[in-house]
């Protein structure tokens, strides 16, 4: 068994060990009192912004209820085309080694979309759309494997940081705190998954890449990461929150000088990973 192997062995005894019921974790409040913090404020998308600094405190934690519906349905869609993508992989020859634990990923990120579903449907009766576009092309040997899973390792590691912080927040109402620790539980062996197998991919498949294929590639990757923070910032949230021009509001936060120090905090360790393993050159702006 080579270091991958074992990586992936382990990884699948954890995930077998720490089993979680979805339907049995969590404790459900009939209702949720508006009066709460549903997101930590600092990680509400309006932070620091002259938007937010000037909302009274009931309606900042109104914000942090439809910031919370926004963030679990980001990751609903994130997960959604993750179980598309896992599941076209499982039992592909070349991935003999991964497949045990695709079934893992794939049975952790279902759950997932259960609990994330549930705090949407049962407080909000709603699931923000996605508003992601895919666009069919063709890709070079191994670059569509490779795109794959560097996007889930990337959304997995900027959503991780907000699921640390805020399973250790006292402030939150308990149902938000936990569903910020359980996910936060099961990321942690994804996210060491995900290092292992983009930096394998890449290894592997980038030097039978041509310099315009690898240029495309990083550059694709580059606007990922961006358009991934975009979706931090949506509009409907401002308007379901009560805030008068929600677009305006949108644009202003995201060019806001505090704001785009946030994404380059919360994504520093995994930029720096990428740029660390060659994967990307610079980093984008964000
Ligand atoms: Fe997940
Ligand atoms: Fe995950």
């Amino acid at each position: 068994m080579d270091e991958f192997e074992q990586i992936v062995d382990k990884l699948c005894e954890a995930s077998r060990k720490q089993f979680v019921n979805p339907y049995e974790y969590l404790e459900w409040p009939k209702q949720l009192d508006p009066e709460q913090w549903c997101t930590s404020p600092e990680l509400i998308s309006l932070y620091g912004t002259e938007s937010y600094e000037g909302l009274p405190e009931a309606q900042r934690k109104r914000l942090s209820f439809y910031e919370a519906v926004n963030f679990f349905s980001l990751n609903i869609h994130g997960e959604k085309s993750l179980v598309e993508g896992l599941a076209q992989r499982v039992y592909r020859k070349s991935n003999a080694v991964i497949t045990p634990y695709l079934h893992h990923f794939l049975d952790e990120e279902n759950k997932h979309m259960v609990y994330f579903g549930s705090f949407c449907k049962r407080y909000a009766n709603k699931v923000y759309p996605d508003r992601k576009m895919v666009v069919p092309r063709e890709f070079a040997p191994g670059e569509e494997d490779f795109l794959f899973f560097t996007k889930v390792m990337v959304f997995e590691e900027v959503v991780d940081v907000y699921n640390l912080r805020m399973s250790n927040d006292e402030r939150l109402v308990p149902i938000a705190r936990q569903i910020n620790q359980i996910h936060h539980r099961e990321e942690a062996r994804h996210l060491v998954f995900g290092r292992e197998i983009v930096k394998r991919l890449f290894d592997h498949y980038a030097p039978t890449w041509s310099p315009e294929t690898l240029r495309g590639i990083r550059e694709y990757l580059q606007g990922y990461i961006v358009a991934t923070w975009k979706e931090y910032y949506n509009p409907d949230v401002y308007k379901d929150a009560g805030l008068q021009d929600p677009y305006g509001i949108q644009q202003c936060a995201f060019d806001h000088e505090r704001c785009r120090a946030h994404r380059r905090q919360v994504s520093e360790k995994c930029l720096g990973y990428l740029i660390e393993n060659g994967l990307l050159e610079q980093e984008p702006t964000l």
